[in-house]
């Protein structure tokens, strides 16, 4: 089992989408460990968006992450990061995949709905910058059974 960092961001959050973007990651099977509303502010932002902060679009970018507050989400699953990766789609909303969450509710570069982890190591460094560990929780996902066969779900 992986666990990995989603963001909803204001532009999900300020277009009354956070219902429908949980029930995706729900329906898909995935596990919520860990749930809450934050407001970001620059110190977390820089560190979040390290590898943009030379960028000239960073300001932007940041303002549009602090508009409002955000829901952080710690998501369990087999293979989590890459799952949640592909549910999440191109950068840029007007080019992603209909039938991504980008794809079917962004027509935007920035305002583009989600953050989710790129990687295994930045899932780990991501979910400890936005949770305490004791805000994860490990419980039995009652339907595994059916949402992995016997040798999928280690
Ligand atoms: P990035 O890490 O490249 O993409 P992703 O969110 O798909 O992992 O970029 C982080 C965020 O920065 C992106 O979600 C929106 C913003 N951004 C811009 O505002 N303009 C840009 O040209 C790019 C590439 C990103």
């Amino acid at each position: 089992m992986e666990t990995t960092l989603v963001l909803l961001k204001p532009s999900c959050v300020q277009r009354g989408l956070i219902g429908e973007i949980i029930n995706r990651f729900e329906r898909r099977g995935l596990q919520i460990s860990g749930m809450k509303m934050m407001q970001l502010d620059d110190e977390i932002l820089r560190k979040h968006y390290a590898h943009l902060v030379n960028k000239p679009f960073f300001p932007a970018l940041a303002g549009s992450m602090k508009a409002s507050p955000i829901v952080a989400m710690a998501l369990t699953g087999v293979e989590a990061v890459t799952v949640v990766r592909g549910m999440t789609g191109f950068t840029n909303g007007r080019r992603a995949d209909p039938g991504t969450i980008r794809g079917d509710y962004s027509m935007s570069n920035q305002q583009n709905i989600v953050h989710a982890s790129d990687s295994p190591e930045s899932a780990v460094e991501e979910l400890s910058r936005f949770f305490a560990p004791e805000e994860i929780y490990q419980y039995n996902h009652a339907l595994a059974g059916y949402l992995y066969a016997t040798d999928e779900a280690l």
